[in-house]
């Protein structure tokens, strides 16, 4: 009894600073071998925020990490050993982990003003002077936009890049829609997306790829929800839009396409809670504003999520393929084989639903579906392993720089195929 009212103070504690904290929170590697062993499991996420599934499980037999808090550890494992579910343990303990990535980020050399690096992952602030900074210093390449403003007043920003100007509204070339960031705590994903920006607009090598492509990119979609993950609650995953009771809707099962019918949450205090409505927020009109205005030009849009190591193409809602899901899946092939040659990673291919899970309302599904692009790419890099949504800093640059090898597949395949 005791124990319990200590462990409620510790918890009061904890409420009352704005910093959540992760000390003692454990993640579990599980592995349900039958469907009974699943049901127990997932009986389990009727605890969240306590316990924590950083992934989905989409089979029997395959692993997930769960994140479960000092107090229910106890009742998490004698469950798991009563019905003989293999686990282990991969995290100790959280709070040090992300202790430990707080002082690599100190100690991380500095960025120069108006500049990025990748050996720390970056703040809002920094990603927002760098992008204006490379719009004034390449004006003849580059166009910042601010397709919409988040519900805490931050705008987002798209970089368009194209070297044919924006001058009498023509644009034959073919397009690529690029966006990071959709899920806040997935910090590896603006970092992806800034390095593509990078390399295309301050390595002239690369001076080709925005010759015969147009790129509208996205490095951070949900600001608000990143801004969250530096300052509040590192596994913080949606956006930051109030409810009654909670705050938050999952962006990417708020696109109205197939909204609501599998794998999203009515409750405004899950996870994957799906918005009042279909389109309800702010970051995901800002896509379909820009696939509205642009839709015909673009050509391939590619979201990047972790983790996973998954080249996922739509559907997310439904387990049908797409007509052309044999371009999809050769090009995915293709892409794997380019960032694999780089340092062994590889991805796994398929379709969303197939692949990992159902879920309706994701923005790839979206933008194929109804926007009409023919070809829609959700990227989930690598993380995982015991680092989850949080690879140390020191992993940033081999990832996104392998990842830009895949980039520049999908480019040659726009360039190639429209
Ligand atoms: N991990 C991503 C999510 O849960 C995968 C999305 C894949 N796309 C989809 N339309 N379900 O949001
Ligand atoms: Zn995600």
């Amino acid at each position: 009894m005791r124990g319990l009212i200590v462990t409620f103070a510790v918890l009061a504690v904890a409420a009352a600073t704005t910093q959540t904290t992760y000390e003692n929170y454990k993640v579990y590697q599980v592995k349900p071998q039958t469907d009974e062993e699943a049901k127990v499991l997932l009986s389990f996420k009727r605890f969240t925020p306590e316990i924590d599934f950083w992934n989905e499980l989409h089979a029997v037999g395959q692993s997930v990490d769960v994140m479960v808090s000092p107090n229910l550890q106890q009742l998490f494992l004698n469950n798991l050993r009563n019905h003989n579910i293999a686990f282990y343990e991969i995290i100790s303990d959280v709070e040090r982990l992300f202790q430990n990535e707080r002082m690599n980020q100190r100690s991380a050399p500095k960025a120069a003003e108006g500049r990025i690096n990748f050996v720390e992952f970056h703040r809002y602030g920094v990603i927002e002077s760098y992008l204006k900074k490379i719009a004034e210093e390449y004006p003849e390449i580059t166009r910042l936009r601010t397709p919409a403003n988040t519900t805490e007043g931050r705008p987002i920003y798209m970089l368009r890049i194209t070297t044919g100007g924006s001058q009498g509204g023509q644009h034959t070339k073919p397009a690529i829609l690029i966006d990071g960031g959709i899920h806040a705590r997935e910090w590896i994903s603006p970092a992806t997306v800034l390095y593509i920006i990078q390399e295309l607009v301050e390595n002239p090598e690369n001076r080709h790829m925005i010759e015969n492509v147009d790129w509208m990119i996205i490095p951070v979609l949900n600001p608000d929800g990143y801004e969250y993950t530096h300052t509040n609650s590192r596994l913080w995953r949606k956006n930051r839009s109030k409810g009654k009771r909670c705050t938050g809707t999952d962006l990417n099962r708020n696109f109205g396409f197939h909204w609501m019918e599998v794998g999203a949450s009515s409750d405004e205090c899950d996870d994957t809670f799906a918005g009042k409505a279909g389109l309800s927020e702010p970051e995901t009109e800002a896509i379909t504003h820009i696939v509205g205005k642009h839709g015909e030009q673009i050509k391939l849009y590619l979201t990047f999520h972790s983790y996973g190591q998954y080249l996922l193409y739509p559907w997310g809602y439904t387990s049908a393929l797409p007509e052309n899901w044999k371009e999809h899946d050769d090009l995915g092939h293709a892409v794997d084989k380019a960032i694999s040659a780089v340092a062994g990673t590889s991805y796994t291919i398929g379709s969303s639903t197939n692949t990992l899970y159902a879920a309706a309302g994701g923005s790839d599904d979206w933008v194929k579906g109804v926007g009409g692009v023919p070809v829609a790419f959700c990227i989930e890099l690598p993380g995982g392993g015991s680092w989850g949504f949080d690879p140390p800093t020191s992993m940033i640059h081999p990832v996104v720089t392998e990842t830009w090898e895949g980039v520049k597949v999908f480019h040659k395949h726009v360039q190639t195929t429209y």
